[in-house]
């Protein structure tokens, strides 16, 4: 019979050791048994950007990197985006099951009743540089929240929990169309109850003089679909960033400012934003070859291109190209997808990309509909952040009720100076200084 165990033998000193193995996995501290001796701290990995190490057991989302799979508790991303409304899918999400009617109704109504920000929120805004970047007001906004509800830092009472999920996911919204609005020098426009998430959005984002905005229906059905798709994907760095600060029992207002500052990165949620500079420096499909020529010689990558999980077509970016044929069809097409087909049939094809596995990933697609949406480029993160919001919150609860989760602590190798006496100021030189290191 095959045991469920890992054998270890230690060169060293010949000691052998049991280690249990549940779910393909061993826990990194069954190896602090094995010792050199007494004075030795115990066997730890080393695993920077934490290729190989789980930091946490989650119900929430599964990918499958070599198959292209996406599930939310367990049901595929292409069923969801189909058949879903976003807040619905939020619903699953933060709760594990899909909805009844009535649930959906009290959901849709609790996150409705949440989307206003105090009028000192909005001041707060107002102090902004006029061409202050939408992500940075978006992060600052979210975490000086934490001052209007205090009541947020008791992370412990389920319902208070409940209170400020719902102040988050109906306030994201808000915040974004108000960056916008501020970049544009327009007045900010009050959220409607009658709208539906994705609606009550563009009205924020686009109403102007007319006494009722008229949202396309076809262009809020996709921006609904957007927010499905990139409503949560494990544990990626802005929820390992959300896990990690929420485990010092930080409120969730300034967790969910940090997994967005996470998140602003180029290689993780900038990525789309970066995908447009890349379209418009290429700026024909026929220079696409030459440009692909360049990231192979090592200057730049391909954004929107190669996953950490992924070894396979992302099933986001397929559903996105699917809806950005429906937004096409409203707002007539975008130039630059003619480019971005181009830049993905020559690298599928092309031997660097097929050996290293690297496939258009989430952020290849979004920008260029976004755009056709009438977004600048430096607002597309902020879209990501809304409904990724949705799944930092998801991920923080779920840590908050694991017994096992503590605050996050990763160990080091220390390879700096064993021990040295301190030199007064006068005897300090550059070479004395730096000499032994
Ligand atoms: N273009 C060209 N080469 C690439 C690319 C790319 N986009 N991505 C990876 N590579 C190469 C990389 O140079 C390396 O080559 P070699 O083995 O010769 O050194 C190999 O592929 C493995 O890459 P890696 O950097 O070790 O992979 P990683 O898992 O550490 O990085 C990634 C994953 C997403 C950061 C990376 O693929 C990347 O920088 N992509 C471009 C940025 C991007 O599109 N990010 C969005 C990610 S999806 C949404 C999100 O997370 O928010």
């Amino acid at each position: 019979m095959v045991k469920d165990s890992l054998k270890i033998v230690d060169q060293r000193t010949n000691a052998e050791f049991e280690v249990p193995i549940s779910k393909g996995t061993i826990r990194a501290m069954d190896l602090r048994q094995i010792k050199t001796g007494p004075d030795d701290f115990g066997m730890m990995t080393y695993d920077p950007a934490f290729m190989n190490t789980a930091s946490c057991q989650s119900a929430i989302t599964f990918i499958d990197g070599d198959k292209g799979i996406l599930r939310y508790r367990g049901y595929p991303i292409e069923q969801l985006a189909e058949k879903c409304t976003f807040l619905e899918v939020a619903y699953l999400i933060l709760h594990g099951e899909l909805p009844t009617e009535t649930q959906l109704q009290n959901w849709v109504k609790e996150i409705t009743y949440h989307t206003m920000l105090h009028e000192t929120t909005k001041r707060f805004l107002e102090g902004f540089r006029y061409d202050a970047h939408p992500m940075g007001m978006f992060i600052s906004t979210v975490a000086a929240l934490s001052t209007v509800y205090p009541d947020a830092r008791n992370i412990h009472d389920p319902e208070k929990r409940r209170l400020q999920i719902a102040r988050l996911i109906g306030k994201v919204p808000t915040i974004a169309a108000y960056t916008y609005r501020h970049s544009l020098g327009y007045p900010y426009v009050y959220p409607e109850n009658d709208f539906t998430y994705s609606e009550n959005f563009m009205n924020m984002l686009w109403r102007m003089t007319e006494p009722k905005y008229k949202p396309n229906p076809a262009l809020s059905r996709a921006l609904d679909i957007l927010f499905i798709l990139h409503a949560d994907h494990e544990q990626n760095c802005s929820a390992n960033v959300m896990r990690a600060v929420g485990s010092s029992q930080a409120d969730p207002f300034v967790s969910v400012a940090a997994a967005a500052a996470a998140l602003s990165g180029p290689l993780h949620g900038g990525a789309n934003e970066e995908v447009l500079k890349m379209l418009d420096e290429i700026g024909s499909k026929d220079r696409v070859p030459a440009y692909i020529e360049t990231v192979k010689a090592g200057h730049g990558k391909l954004m929107g291109f190669g996953h950490r999980i992924y070894k396979n077509y992302d099933p986001r970016a397929r559903i996105i190209k699917w809806a950005a044929d429906q937004v096409f069809a409203a707002t007539g097409k975008n130039p630059k997808l003619e480019i971005a087909l181009e830049l993905e049939r020559i690298a599928l094809e092309d031997e660097y990309f097929i050996k290293r596995k690297l496939y258009p990933n989430v952020d290849f697609y979004s920008g260029i509909i976004y755009q056709a949406l009438g977004f600048k480029p430096d607002m597309f993160t902020v879209l990501f952040a809304i409904p990724r919001t949705v799944g930092w919150l998801a991920q923080w609860q779920e840590m908050l009720e694991d017994p096992e989760q503590k605050i996050a602590r990763p160990r080091q190798i220390y390879t700096g100076y064993a021990q040295r006496d301190f030199v007064p100021i006068e005897k300090r030189t550059e070479k004395t200084l730096t000499a032994k290191h």
